[in-house]
């Protein structure tokens, strides 16, 4: 240990000739720092002052820290990470209800597909669509070519309106019948669904064989009550 008292470095630089060499002592008035008087394992420390920015930095710092601790904690003055999240959040909500109250999300159900049975105007729009997209494979009056018959009462899937609606949408693709969710819209699914509907006991020339399982016509179904006897097996 050296003295209490503050030396000179020159004092010191008569022991320590290592010093003088230090590449690092380049600051031209180095000679006339303070040592601090104090010393371990051979290292002593200048008595500098600390620059004053840092200094400044310090002291803001503290005198932030109670308005901080009080803004945060206390009074809410200052929003936290969460309390932007949960505004933003909240935001979000608003826009999405927003939305959702704009184009109400339409629930694709049996009553949703049945609203558009006995629609001229979609049945008409479903028998355009048909002739387009279905006839290639169902024949142009759905007699059936590499697809079923869909006038018959045979069914090889759910003949009701969302099971039809599903499998224009998804389409079966290891049979052969292709997806149409992409091409035609909700609505001219469901009008395509309601005109296989009216074809249903039309009887056409060159009607493909039955496939699947006989189901009875619904009972709100218009066509001639004899159709239950002339599909009997
Ligand atoms: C590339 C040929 C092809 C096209 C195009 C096609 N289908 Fe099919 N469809 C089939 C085949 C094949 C089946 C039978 C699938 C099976 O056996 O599982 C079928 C089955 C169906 C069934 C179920 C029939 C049953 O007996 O349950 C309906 C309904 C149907 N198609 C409607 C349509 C409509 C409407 C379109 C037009 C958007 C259409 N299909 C276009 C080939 C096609």
């Amino acid at each position: 240990m050296t003295s209490a008292t503050p030396l000179k470095k020159d004092k010191l630089n008569q022991d320590n000739t290592m010093s003088d060499q230090d590449p690092r002592n380049t600051s031209p008035d180095a000679d006339d720092q303070i040592i601090s008087g104090h010393m371990y394992d051979g290292i002593e420390e200048y008595d500098n002052p600390m620059p004053p920015w840092w200094v400044w930095i310090f002291v803001l710092s503290v005198v932030w820290t109670p308005f901080y601790i009080l803004g945060v904690h206390q009074f809410g003055w200052i929003n936290t990470y969460e309390d932007d999240l949960a505004a933003k959040q909240a935001e979000i909500q608003e826009l999405r209800a927003a939305a959702e109250a704009a184009s109400p999300v339409q629930d694709i159900d049996d009553a949703f597909v049945a609203s558009f049975f006995g629609n001229a105007e979609a049945e008409a729009a479903g028998a355009a669509t048909f002739g387009a997209y279905c006839a290639a494979c169902h024949g142009s009056a759905g007699e059936g070519l590499i697809g079923p018959n869909l006038t018959d009462d045979y069914w090889i899937y759910d003949d009701s309106p969302l099971s039809q609606f599903m499998i224009i949408t998804n389409g079966i693709l290891d049979k052969g019948m292709t997806p149409w969710e992409s091409i035609l819209t909700v609505d001219e699914r469901a009008q395509l669904v309601a005109y296989v509907k009216t074809l249903r006991g039309t009887n056409p020339p060159n009607a493909k064989e039955p496939q699947g399982d006989l189901v009875e016509p619904d009972s709100e179904t218009d066509d001639e009550a004899e159709g239950d006897g002339a599909t009997a097996p």
